[in-house]
Formats: structure tokens, C-alpha cells, sequence
């Protein structure tokens, strides 16, 4: 069997977890494989609301396993403050959920860090979501981080002293006030809390559940436009978004992929700072906005909005050599007359349809075609001939197949191509 992978082609927020818990369904394991709790996946069942953030998106359905793999990092605090919810709610965790040990900590101290560091970068700061993320990959990367694994020790406690120690002094480094010793009571709290979930050398784990024919869905965090390597350098984040990196956040070789299911909005969205080439600073934005609901579900900012950006897209569906893709929120651009979609960018005087290396301080500019909308959705799920043809516009222009479109935030509300 094989990991098929589900990951965002934009800024985030594309409508993965919606998409997940969807397809969940027919899996036997979903797996979480980067990121942490800079994540918000939104799922609507029966009219209710969650937002997962590092749980993975599969923990509604009776029938999965959840992984939190490897290559996450994990808050201990935000993870059990997510748990009590989800058990509050009737749904029993701790025979669904599995724990990486090898994923890294995120400890207090890196969220002061990430606090510390945005805030003296005053304007030009990254926008981040204050959750640590930048700060605990540069632990890891650095060879200095604690491990999910670690709270297990019986020297925990010192280990835990060392790193934070040298946080401190990291800290003095900036103009920046604080207070620690309540969240670090919270967070140890929370890591003795952690103790009765299943904690895993997972990648044994993994690959005997594939050899042994049971079907794992990899589920993506942000999107491919924040990929520290590939993204809008550097206002992206800290780990690798692209399918490369189900590889190395669960410790499967390349030949277990299998599908790779893009998922992107009918628009574009980008939550914090940096390039968005299709923005609309406009009240076709505002409308965007407040059609879809345009707000961050992490930190509830305003999110920025958009027409589709077609290189863009054409950029992430190679990067994740994505074999389907699925349309989400279609259904916002019922009450539009009129949409747009980004062909082509004017750089350098020039029509391309590929990103030049820096386009955070070279201007690109789009080029638009508008085309006409579909009014409101028929109530049988038949699709209007004008979203039949921009589906068939997009399969050509992107060369890739059009799985499913999502017409609504529930879980039902998709139609198959
Ligand atoms: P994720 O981070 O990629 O999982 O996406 P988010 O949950 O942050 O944001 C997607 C938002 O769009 C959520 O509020 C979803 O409930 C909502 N959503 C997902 N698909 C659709 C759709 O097809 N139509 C509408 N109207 N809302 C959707
Ligand atoms: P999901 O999984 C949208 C953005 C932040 C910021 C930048 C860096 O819900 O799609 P970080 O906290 O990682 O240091 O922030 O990345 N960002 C997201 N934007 N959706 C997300 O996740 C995001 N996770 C991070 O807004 O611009
Ligand atoms: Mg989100």
C-alpha cells in the first residue's frame, strides 16, 4: 500500500482538514508530517464547528488512526488543551491518537523567542503566529532541541533546563519584557498529561502498517507558498510544506508515495506579511472576505484576499507533483457576477507565467481574465455549465485532473468530477 498525501497548494487554509476528515472515510491511518500548532483545520460536522491544530483531521472518524509524525512540533500545552475538547465531545482520543517520540518539543521559551524576534523586526516582521514554530526548528535543526521521546527520561527536568537556559540568554539579546514560570507550570502539567497517550517509534510503526496493506493519508500544513525552501522567502515558515517532506516527517521512502491531492481555493488567501501578487486591496477584496468568512482560525486575523493565481498554482502542482486536484470554496463566487483569475505577470516588461527568484522586493505584476459566474448553485448538485467550463479551463491550464469541487463548509458538501 501507499501514503497519499494531501497538502495545500496556496498561503494555507485552502480547506485541508475539511478535505481530510472527508476522505478520512476510506483510510486506515491519517498523519500529520510537519508544522505544529501554527496550524488551524477547520471541520464541520452536523452543523458543529472544531479547529484542530495538531491533531490530525481524522480523529472524528471511528475507522482511523491518527499519527502525529516526526517531523511536527509539538506544544504540549496547545496538544492537551485540544485533547480535553475533543474528549469533552465523547471522542476517544487515546485509542486514536499516536505520538511521535522523535517529534520536537516547542517549549515557553520559544514562543518568547518568536515574540521577541518579530517584535523587533517592527514593520518588516514575518507576521507569524506567535506559536513558536521558527524558533523550535532552528532547535532542531541546531541539534539542540528536547524530543517527544525525552519526556520519558528520568533527566528530563535538566535537559529541559539546559535548552531553556540558553533561551534566556537569547533573550537578552532583544528589548523585550516577560514572564515564564506560569507557563512553564502549564507546560509540565501538560508533558504529565501526555504521559498516558500512545508515544511511538513511529517509523517502524508506519512501515509495518504499510507492508501490512493498511492505507495512510498524509495530511499538509500551511501551503506550498509558505515552503521555507520554495515559498515567498522569508515570509513563509519554518519547515517544508511540499510532498517531499511526508518523506522525512514520517520516515517513508520516496516509492511509498502515492496520489498527491492539491487542494486550492477558487481564490486566493494569505494570512501575516509578504508577497501576494493577486491581492485585492479593494472592496472586491472586502467582499471576498466577508463572503468566505476570511478569518484566520489560529489567530482569528483578517485574512488577505484575492483572485487565483494560476502560475502560482502551476508552480506548487509541480513542486508536489500533484496527481489531483481538488477546488475548494467554490461556492463563495456564487455572488459574483464576475471573477478573476491570473493568467499571466508582467515582470521586467515581460508576459511569464513562472515566479522570478524574489518577488518580495521585484515587482510582479498580474495579468487578469475575468470570467462570468454561475449565480446561485442548483439544489441537485448538477453543475452549472459555467463551473463545468472553468473546471475544464483549469485542468488544461494546470495539466492536472480535477478530482472534486467543495461547495460548503460540511463535511457532505462536495461534488465529484
Ligand atoms: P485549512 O487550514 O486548510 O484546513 O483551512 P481552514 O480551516 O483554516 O480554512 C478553511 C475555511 O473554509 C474553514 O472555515 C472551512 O470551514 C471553510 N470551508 C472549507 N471548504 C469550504 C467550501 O467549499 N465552501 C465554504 N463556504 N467554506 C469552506
Ligand atoms: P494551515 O495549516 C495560513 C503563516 C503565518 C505567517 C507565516 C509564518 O491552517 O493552512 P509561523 O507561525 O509558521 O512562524 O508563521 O506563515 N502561517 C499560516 N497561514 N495557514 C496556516 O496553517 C499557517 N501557518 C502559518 O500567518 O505569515
Ligand atoms: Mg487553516
Amino acid at each position: 500500500m501507499k501514503v497519499d498525501v494531501i497538502l495545500g497548494l496556496q498561503w494555507g487554509d485552502e480547506g485541508k482538514g475539511k478535505i481530510v476528515d472527508f476522505l478520512a472515510e476510506k483510510y486506515d491511518i491519517i498523519a500529520r508530517f510537519q508544522g505544529g500548532p501554527n496550524a488551524g483545520h477547520t471541520l464541520i460536522i452536523d452543523g458543529k464547528k472544531s479547529v484542530l491544530h495538531t491533531i490530525p483531521s481524522g480523529i472524528f472518524r471511528e475507522n482511523c488512526l491518527n499519527l502525529i509524525g516526526n517531523g511536527v512540533v509539538i506544544d504540549p500545552i496547545i496538544l492537551m488543551a485540544e485533547i480535553t475538547k475533543l474528549e469533552a465531545a465523547g471522542i476517544p482520543v487515546q485509542q486514536r491518537l499516536i505520538i511521535a517520540k522523535r517529534a520536537n518539543l516547542i517549549l515557553p521559551s520559544h514562543k518568547l523567542l518568536d515574540a521577541a524576534s518579530e517584535q523587533s523586526k517592527g514593520t518588516a516582521k514575518i507576521g507569524s503566529t506567535l506559536k513558536g514554530i521558527g524558533p523550535t526548528y532552528m532547535d532542531k535543526t541546531g541539534r539542540n532541541g528536547l524530543r517527544v521521546g525525552n519526556i520519558l527520561q528520568e533527566n528530563f527536568k535538566e535537559q529541559y533546563q539546559v535548552l531553556k537556559n540558553k533561551h534566556l540568554s537569547l533573550l537578552k539579546n532583544f528589548d523585550f519584557e516577560f514572564q515564564i514560570e506560569e507557563q512553564e507550570r502549564e507546560w509540565f502539567d501538560a508533558v504529565e498529561q501526555l504521559k498516558r497517550f500512545t508515544i511511538k517509534e513511529s517509523t517502524y510503526f508506519i512501515n509495518e502498517q504499510l507492508k501490512s496493506g493498511k492505507k495512510i493519508l498524509a495530511e499538509g500544513a500551511q501551503g506550498s507558498m509558505l515552503d521555507i525552501d520554495f515559498g515567498t522567502y522569508p515570509f513563509v515558515t519554518s519547515s517544508n510544506t511540499i510532498s517531499a517532506a511526508v518523506c522525512t516527517g514520517l520516515g517513508v521512502p520516496p516509492q511509498a508515495i502515492g496520489e498527491v491531492i492539491g487542494i486550492t481555493k477558487a481564490y486566493c488567501t494569505r494570512v501575516g506579511s509578504g508577497p501576494f501578487p493577486t491581492e485585492l486591496d479593494d472592496e472586491v477584496g472586502e467582499e471576498l472576505r466577508r463572503v468566505g468568512s476570511e478569518f484566520g482560525a489560529t489567530t482569528g486575523r483578517p485574512r488577505r484576499c484575492g483572485w487565483i493565481d494560476l502560475p502560482a498554482l502551476k508552480y506548487t502542482c509541480m513542486l508536489n507533483g500533484v496527481s489531483q486536484l481538488i477546488i475548494t470554496k467554490m461556492d463563495i463566487l456564487n455572488s459574483f457576477k464576475e471573477f478573476g483569475v491570473c493568467t499571466d505577470y508582467l515582470y521586467n516588461n515581460e508576459k511569464t507565467q513562472e515566479l522570478p527568484f524574489d518577488i518580495v522586493t521585484e515587482n510582479i505584476q498580474p495579468i487578469f481574465e475575468y470570467r462570468k459566474s454561475w449565480g446561485e448553485l442548483p439544489a441537485d448538485n448538477s453543475v452549472p455549465s459555467e463551473m463545468q467550463d472553468y473546471v475544464d479551463y483549469l485542468e488544461k491550464y494546470l495539466n492536472t485532473k480535477v478530482g472534486w469541487v467543495s461547495v460548503g463548509p460540511e463535511r457532505e458538501q462536495l461534488i465529484e468530477f
